[in-house]
């Protein structure tokens, strides 16, 4: 049976990617590395290799790798390991055991209950991070710190404002620390090992730092049990190493893993450059790289010249995904191979029907899957295993908030009454001290015109006699701008702008709080009950999560959007979706098949760009009668490379695609059966549109954007010329207002934060 982290296993079409049922590998993908003839020729930057290369993979790798030094070191590892000389042949096996050892150790509540021999054990928690979800990261700090533990966080190089805020909390606990080297640790990258590795040596050597257990958390990681039964478990179990492996057929094991294939990683990609043999003379495993393991072992696998582990160093440079067999392989084959345990004290939320969808094809030249994200529904699931489990992953405040509350409250209690922000969550999309490259044109766009709607908004709502005192100029750009949640729904963008009066005053920062509109329109017929929940359009479309990762669905005329639809159970149907530009352009239609049990249809229809920028509509119809309607909006940009629109980019960014074609086929044919109104008052003024910069262009924008938007709120950062404007800090949307559960204070008496 399949183990209880793997409930919602199926196989994907014929590819079976069901099969790594506690590791994130899947399977190589097909069609889309290319085909490159051709062996020693110089590239098109004019590099020569050093061997001839005659591997389909490395040639293909060669064709796709962008950088001459990426291009440099695919070609010396493909001709190293051409020549035999790369991939060690045979490897010392140390091991007395013969096959897998350890049935795993079963979660005994009564041996739970009776005292530890020996003092309690420290942890050193070694938390891998990306992204930019302090608020969640502070809370998971919160929830597993205490005083007798120490904790390392690795940021990935490029999350710049995490690595910020990390820092700072950092500088208030003596016993937490942020690697003073960062690396760009890519998804399934080799990177990911070499970063381990050296964070295990630093934290073995760190003055003072005496741990007896390294366990590994990333930001999406939450305890299921409190810190007392962590440490009581662990202080009786002082020897163990806790893996867990695949627990399947090890030679499908290898092949899904791809553990027989050569990777290296350059440019921010693992390149698929061809097969290898697995060394001879020890066993391969692998599964999870989340685990629990003993400083004896880190300071083997850190210190030790034994060849066993230089030789699987050097093999799992090589490799995809080597967190999630390195530390297994090395263990089961060194002389502590008893001490293994093949559980990882974890709970995963794996769901591959929706987590294997080939998502990081563009990151790895491999098929990796991801755990889904815990909702409340799962939290009996999240107890109910019979192994002991600590902790369990994915958490993600931005797709649900409540199961974390429930399981923090679970563990530590609930806050007392009328504890703020409990169900609102806030987290940052924008700080100005990421610089201009944290902002695209759309953003810079839509911001910048929130601002003005705000300001203007400030004016009109203050009492007459106030109204000179809140008239406002922006001062640059935005500082920053945050997501804002509440109850697990998104409420909108937080525009924090430094501003200056208008009358007479000193500089002041506002925080603008903008809501989107909803504007769909169910349209089910009475004799019928209508199937269809939702409607909607947007980018970034994530089929695990199956949300729009782009929250704001803010888009231009250069973006490729998807329409999505919900759906409840119902009998069978095909839906007719046709999209209609501002000018009643019918820019595509199509037809969905709903199967009875379908939840979610999406479609990104090949629209050719740029977009007209204005409000279009997406309609749903069957039979061509309609089910629903929304609208959305292609945002008129203000802002082309980050310099203000000129009107040469505006003739053609603004003018819809060449020759009024979105597709090849003409869908204008449909324009009398679904009753669109006369074109051409919209089509003048769309060529109007198309010519306007400065002031007029940015009056369009924020026409357009008051359609979908409305101001929900403004607050002050500190005092205000302007009466009518409260502070911020007192305002319960906020971001500067009280968080405290995510606030990390002194340590308490208990030696514990939360
Ligand atoms: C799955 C597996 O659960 C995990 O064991 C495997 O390492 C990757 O695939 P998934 O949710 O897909 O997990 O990965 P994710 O949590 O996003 O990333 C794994 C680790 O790498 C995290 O600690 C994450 O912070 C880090 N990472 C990921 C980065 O540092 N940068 C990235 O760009 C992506």
């Amino acid at each position: 049976a399949p183990p209880p982290e793997a409930p919602g296993r199926q196989n994907l079409s014929g590819a079976a990617a069901g099969e790594a049922l506690v590791g994130a590998a899947g399977f190589p993908p097909h069609g889309d590395t290319g085909s490159v003839e051709g062996a020693s020729q110089p590239t098109d930057n004019g590099f020569t290799p050093k061997c001839e290369i005659v591997g389909k993979d490395a040639l293909s790798a060669l064709a796709r790798a962008s950088s001459k030094q990426c291009q440099q070191e695919i070609a010396n590892v493909v001709c190293l390991h051409q020549a035999g000389s790369l991939m060690p042949k045979a490897v010392p096996r140390h091991c007395q055991l013969a096959g897998k050892m350890s049935p795993g150790i079963q979660w005994d509540e009564v041996r739970a209950q009776q005292p530890v021999d020996g003092p309690p054990v420290r942890i050193a928690y070694m938390l891998v991070v990306h992204g930019r979800a302090i608020r969640q990261l502070k809370r998971l700090l919160k929830a597993v710190y205490h005083e007798q533990h120490f904790f390392y966080i690795h940021v990935d190089k490029r999350s710049n404002y995490l690595h910020r805020e990390v820092v700072e909390l950092a500088r208030r606990y003596d016993n937490v620390r942020v690697t003073p080297w960062r690396m760009v640790t890519i998804w399934g990258g080799a990177s990911l090992l070499r970063m381990y590795l050296r964070s295990m040596r630093d934290l073995l050597e760190v003055p003072g730092w005496a741990w007896d257990f390294f366990i590994n958390l990333s930001a999406t990681d939450y305890p299921t049990r409190t810190n007392e039964e962590l440490v009581a478990f662990l202080s009786k179990n002082r020897d163990k190493n806790f893996l867990k492996s695949h627990g399947r057929d090890n030679s499908r094991f290898i092949k899904k893993q791809g553990l027989d294939r050569l990777f290296h990683e350059c440019d921010s990609h693992m390149w698929r450059l061809g097969e290898r043999q697995i060394p001879a003379g020890i066993v391969v495993d692998g599964g999870s790289d989340w685990f629990v393991l003993t400083r004896g072992f880190v300071e083997y696998v850190v210190y030790t010249d034994d060849p066993l582990v230089a030789q699987l160093r050097q093999f799992y440079t090589y490799t995809l995904l080597p967190a999630e067999s390195f530390f297994h392989t090395v263990l089961e084959n060194s002389p502590a191979c008893q001490s293994l345990v093949d559980n990882n004290l974890r709970v995963t939320n794996w769901n591959r029907r929706l987590g294997c969808k080939c998502q990081y094809k563009h990151i790895v030249d491999w098929c990796g899957c991801s755990p889904n994200d815990f909702k409340p529904q799962d939290f009996l699931r999240l107890q109910q295993v019979s192994r002991p489990t600590f902790f369990a992953r994915k958490f993600e405040s931005t797709v649900n908030q409540e199961v974390l509350e429930i399981l923090d409250f679970h563990l530590y209690g609930s806050y007392p009454p009328g504890t703020p922000a409990l169900k609102a969550y806030w987290e940052n999309t924008y700080d100005a001290a990421d610089g201009p490259s944290g902002l695209s044109d759309v953003m810079l766009t839509a911001y910048n015109a929130f601002v003005r709607l705000s300001l203007r908004h400030a004016a009109a709502a203050a009492p007459p006699l106030a109204t000179p005192l809140c008239r406002f100029e922006p001062r640059g750009l935005p500082s920053s701008v945050h997501l804002y949640f509440y109850d697990d729904h998104f409420q909108g963008y937080l525009v924090t702008q430094p501003v200056q009066p208008s009358a007479q005053g000193p500089a002041e920062t506002l925080e603008m709080w903008l809501m989107p509109q909803g504007s769909l329109k169910l349209l089910g017929r009475s004799d019928q009950a209508s199937r269809l929940q939702s409607l909607e359009v947007g980018t970034e479309w994530d089929p695990k999560e199956r949300l729009f990762r782009n929250f704001g669905g803010l888009l231009g005329p250069l973006d490729e959007p998807v329409a999505m639809q919900r759906w409840a159970r119902g009998p069978n149907l095909t839906a007719t979706v046709v999209w209609i530009d501002p000018t009643y352009v019918v820019a595509t239609s199509y037809d969905i098949a709903v199967d009875a049990d379908t939840e979610v249809t999406q479609y990104k229809p090949p629209l050719s760009r740029p977009l007209r920028p204005g409000a279009w509509t997406v309609r749903l119809l069957q039979f061509w009668e309609p089910l629903g309607e929304t609208r959305f909006l292609v945002l008129p940009l203000t802002f082309n490379r980050k310099l203000p629109l000129r009107k040469d980019d505006a003739s053609w960014l603004h003018a819809g695609p060449p020759h009024n074609e979105y597709m090849e086929q003409s869908f204008q044919g449909l324009s009398g059966i679904l009753n669109l109104p006369q074109p051409e008052p919209a089509e003048e003024a769309a060529r109007r549109h198309a010519e306007l910069t400065g002031p007029a262009l940015e009056a369009w924008t924020d026409g357009e954007l008051s359609g979908f938007w409305s101001v929900a709120g403004l607050c002050a950062m500190g005092p205000s010329t302007c009466p009518s404007l409260e502070l911020c800090r007192l305002t319960s949307w906020s971001s500067v207002f009280p968080d405290p559960k995510s606030e990390l204070g002194p340590v308490k008496a208990d030696g514990r934060l939360r």
